[in-house]
């Protein structure tokens, strides 16, 4: 049998796990909207159990779930189109990667660097569930046999994992039962960079909050941190070639194609000549355009979280039926024995 006899079907997920920032929607939400019309079935996943992994204060979680979920909505994903939810409702993700932690093997996971960035030196102290994580994650792909799973460059590592958990799994039980999903890449906005330093991922947990445009910041907040944002004195070259070796200038550029919708290239073509004082005003008013009505209508949406759960409550109604047959199949493949 060969992969064509999977339907398309896309799956991503967010943690839960604090603020949201421009990464986050250029890398991952912007792009869930921007495909939502494409008459791809399409699963989206705030992956609360993948967040505590590390210690997360109760009460925070419940309210970033709510807000995260109001975040895809505030994007523009439609609830009736795509399927949000919660992965703590759907149960058939947390046993798919029971079998997952007996197929993938201690090597795979030891290298993983995201394990060994976020257990720094401590990792003796590091949780068993943080350890396991990217079992989960190929379980949440793989119990809804996702063909495609878009999300930033930090998660590349995570889904050759994926991949090699499938191989492994249709390997031993000579099945060609789980699809090999397809990490979709694409665009200026996977990669966004902090503001303090080009060189570092634009993350929740840097300490510096001028490092990042959370999606619930105001337009002066956002405007601001962009005005303040780290570049070098000279303007912005001609061509994407001479930004090398400019990490901050890269980065900046990068975002303003990833908002404007346009590729680094054009930006380039624009902008190359402009020194920072004239390009940062205009970066300044195009992501307030861009950013401030999503943080508005997140706070409108958080007013009526009874309304945010009965979507979560539908959403991993729906991802249910889809996933309780494939695991049904798999613990039969395995040779558990069911009525
Ligand atoms: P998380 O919650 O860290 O990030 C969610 C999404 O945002 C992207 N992202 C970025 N993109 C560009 N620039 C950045 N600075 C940036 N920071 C974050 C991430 O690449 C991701 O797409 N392990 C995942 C969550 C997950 C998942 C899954 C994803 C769990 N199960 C199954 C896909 C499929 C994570 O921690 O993402």
């Amino acid at each position: 049998m060969s992969q064509a006899q999977f339907t398309p079907r896309v799956f991503s997920g967010i943690q839960p796990s604090g603020d949201l920032h421009l990464g986050n929607y250029l890398g991952a939400l912007k792009r869930f909207a921007d495909a939502q019309d494409r008459g791809v079935q399409s699963l989206y996943c705030m992956v609360d159990l993948h967040a505590i992994t590390v210690w997360q204060d109760p009460a925070k979680l419940r309210h970033a779930t709510r807000e995260l979920t109001a975040g895809f909505i505030a994007s523009g994903l439609d609830p009736e189109k795509s399927i949000l939810f919660n992965q703590s409702q759907v149960p058939e993700h947390t046993q798919m990667a029971w079998i997952f932690n007996c197929v993938a093997r201690m090597g795979w996971m030891k290298r993983m660097t995201q394990f060994k960035d976020k257990a720094g030196k401590n990792a003796e102290n590091a949780s068993l569930g943080l350890f396991g994580y990217p079992a989960l994650m190929a379980a949440d792909i793989l119990v809804y046999h996702a063909t495609h799973v878009p999300v930033g460059e930090d998660q590349k590592q995570h889904l050759e994992l994926t991949r090699d958990i499938a191989a492994k799994f249709n390997h031993d039980y000579d099945v060609e039962f789980f699809p090999m999903a397809e990490p979709v890449i694409e665009g200026a906005g996977t990669r966004v960079m902090s503001l303090r330093d080009g060189t570092k991922k634009m993350s929740k947990s840097d300490p510096s909050d001028m490092s990042r445009i959370n999606m619930t910041d105001d337009a002066d907040t956002i405007s601001k941190k962009i005005r303040k944002a780290k570049t070098d004195p000279e303007p912005l070259p001609m061509d994407l070639d001479g930004l090398e070796g400019r990490p901050e200038a890269r980065n900046l550029v990068n975002i303003y194609a990833g908002l404007a919708g346009m590729s680094a290239e054009d930006v380039m073509r624009d902008m190359g000549g402009r020194t920072f004082s004239e390009f940062k005003p205009m970066l300044a008013d195009l992501a307030v355009d861009r950013m401030a009505p999503i943080s508005a209508e997140m706070g409108r949406l958080m007013q009526d979280t009874a309304e945010i759960d009965a979507i979560l409550g539908r959403g991993s109604e729906r991802a249910r039926e889809i996933a309780a047959p494939i695991l049904a199949k798999t613990y039969e493949i395995v040779g558990l024995v069911g009525s």
